[in-house]
């Protein structure tokens, strides 16, 4: 399989499901301060979110191109440090407005990561978010149980605001997260250390690669948070971490025009 056909795989999959492909946003935000650039594929339907429009479709699939550079969840900061962040990159996207919330989002991540793309489900973690009493947001159990009825209990694990709180910016909308992430380390690898150990940890072949964001809130410009009239769903998978674990997973797999990351770390 070719990154084309990965590409390829992931908007067949939610058209399969009812969503309508959108073309890749500009990289520079008309009409929005708030950001320099688009940082995640959820950019241009802000107003979706935030009930100011609605949305012709409220199923959308797309890849964006996004660029990390500056200000809060830019992770500019991360860039060359953490082996897997980069600037620049394409991010593969499915969005509810208002439709279906956490069970679908979880259970069509799960069925194209392993049945799709075959991924074995035994290199699978996820985290949900743990809350944070100072802004009185509870533990997310609402996803926890829906994950938990499709993969062992002790690989739901939980994550901290940091991780597990998604915002577009320091205002906008946001809400709880939560990441699918992937341990290619090899058997010898894993009999040492748990993946659960490494999640979060910055290890090279503990990775995330998929985040879904159940968007309930908007940050005002005070800092508090509103509850928006819907609840929606965001999702952004990093398109060459995918194809750098599906490359990792058949020996005659097919790179073109990416070059595996874990290339660059070796
Ligand atoms: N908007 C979310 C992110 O960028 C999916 O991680």
């Amino acid at each position: 399989m070719k990154s084309a056909e990965v590409r390829q795989e992931f908007l067949n999959f939610f058209e399969a499901k009812a969503h309508t492909i959108l073309p890749s946003a500009p990289m520079v935000i008309k009409d929005d301060p708030t950001l320099m650039f688009t940082n995640a594929g959820m950019n241009q339907f802000k107003p979706y979110f935030l009930g100011n429009q609605n949305s012709k479709n409220n199923r959308i699939a797309n890849t964006q191109k996004c660029l990390r550079v500056s200000g809060k969840h830019n992770d500019l900061e991360e860039v060359g440090i953490d082996t897997y962040h980069h600037t620049f990159f394409e991010m593969l996207g499915n969005w509810s407005f208002g439709d279906y919330f956490k069970k679908e989002a979880i259970e069509w991540a799960w069925e194209l990561l392993t049945e799709v793309y075959k991924i074995n489900p035994d290199k699978i973690y996820v985290t949900i978010f743990e809350g944070d009493p100072a802004e009185k947001l509870e533990k997310d159990t609402e996803a926890s149980d829906f994950w938990k009825s499709l993969i062992p209990r002790e690989r739901v694990l939980l994550g901290n605001k940091k991780d597990n709180f998604w915002e577009m910016g320091d205002q906008g909308p946001c809400g709880p997260c939560s990441e699918i992430h992937i341990d290619l380390r090899s058997e010898e690898e894993k009999a040492k250390i748990s993946g659960a150990d490494l999640v979060n940890q910055d290890h090279p072949q503990v990775i995330e690669v998929w985040n879904l964001v159940f968007i309930e809130f908007n940050r005002k410009a005070n800092g508090s948070l509103e509850s928006l009239p819907q609840k929606h769903v965001d999702t952004g998978m990093g398109f060459e971490r995918l194809c750098m674990v599906l490359q990792g997973k058949t020996s005659n797999y097919d790179t073109d025009v990416f070059t595996p990351l874990i290339k660059e770390i070796e």
